[in-house]
């Protein structure tokens, strides 16, 4: 792991980690509250998903699944793909990643530059309309076509929670010193919050944790409908989902989301993805609720540098959202 004592280390993977928790101080107007940043941008991949892709493989080594020859096949969104990607590179295994048509254009090229196949699917289920159910049922054609080839399977495997319980909310924990009050984490497979509250349970912490979810995702009894940000939200429930108990669960609709990681830019000067702007909008609705003197940790899982053409492209947000820049600005006053 790298420390600000450190000037080298063994690896890029060594670079996994202690990232920055940055306090926000233009973000709200209420003084009697502290907010702070945990900014995962900060990661080699740019995502907290490089400590998840690191715990699965960590875990298949250890458990002998991952060894010579073996092909690995995996669905993302594009954070996870990429930092398999990377993984698979190093360790010499082919890796074919699925992804869908909403995945980021230049987090394919990233892939690729890493040396993935990358396999697009064409169309959503046809039963459900989702991506993912038919990103899924790729995975599982491609796994009885190509020999020797295995799944980490993202959705499944709890080798994820232990990530962010050993990473993520310890280092959290141990840079404030205490447990916050009130933690707000975007989901999809819903590794980074299992993980958190896993962490949060074992020290016995009061911490109030909000999954933030999208609006339309299935997580936690949510109703599907169309969505068009990738990084958070899910159109099928994930197996991990099972084992993780948020205090509260808020969704937010791909606009708010626009407008909050807009808003943040404007007020922080942080650019974060569609996730973190999901999570500030939960924020700004939560703050006139919080108690004088609360302490609250928000999670932004990637850097909005990715997004540059999509989400803070205001035509992009026009033909996809259907939401002028004026409406858009309107939006950011109103959260
Ligand atoms: C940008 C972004 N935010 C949030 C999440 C949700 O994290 P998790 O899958 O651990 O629930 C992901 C997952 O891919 C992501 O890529």
């Amino acid at each position: 792991m790298y420390s600000a004592e450190t000037s080298t280390v063994a690896g890029i993977n060594a670079t996994i980690g202690r990232t920055p928790l940055v306090r926000l101080e233009k973000l709200s107007t209420r003084a009697d509250i502290r907010i702070w940043a945990k900014l995962e941008e900060f990661n080699p991949g740019r995502s907290t998903k490089d400590r998840t892709a690191s715990a699965l493989v960590n875990a298949g080594i250890a458990d002998g699944t991952l060894n010579d020859g073996v092909s690995v096949i995996e669905s993302s969104s594009g954070n996870l793909g990429m930092a398999l990607a990377r993984e698979c590179l190093l360790h010499g295994w082919p890796f074919h990643c699925v992804v869908d048509p909403r995945a980021n254009p230049r987090a394919l090229a990233i892939m690729k530059a890493f040396g993935a196949i990358v396999h697009m699917v064409e169309c959503p289920d046809p039963a459900t309309g989702d991506w993912l159910i038919a990103r899924r049922a790729l995975v599982k054609q491609l796994l009885a076509e190509i020999p020797k080839s295995l799944s980490l399977d993202q959705y499944s495997n709890r080798a994820a929670f232990d990530a962010h319980a050993d990473g993520t909310m310890s280092e959290i924990l141990e840079d404030l010193g205490s447990a916050p009050d009130l933690l707000l984490v975007a989901m999809s497979t819903t590794g980074t919050i299992g993980g958190c509250l896993q962490k949060l349970h074992n020290c016995a912490a009061k911490t109030h944790v909000i999954g933030v979810d999208a609006q339309g995702s299935v997580l936690f009894g949510g109703t599907r409908s169309t969505r068009t940000l990738p990084g958070f939200g899910a159109g099928v429930v994930p197996e991990l989902a099972h084992y993780v108990h948020p205090d509260e669960v808020m969704r937010v609709c791909d606009i708010d989301a626009v407008a909050g990681a807009r808003l943040l830019v404007q007020k922080e000067g942080i650019l974060a993805g569609a996730s973190g702007g999901a999570v500030i909008a939960a924020l700004l609705a939560k703050i006139p609720e919080l108690p004088t003197g609360a302490e609250i940790v928000i999670i932004l899982h990637d850097s909005g540098a990715a997004y540059v053409d999509t989400i803070f492209d205001d035509t992009w947000v026009l033909e996809n959202l259907h939401t002028s820049a004026a409406d858009l600005a309107k939006k950011m006053e109103q959260l």
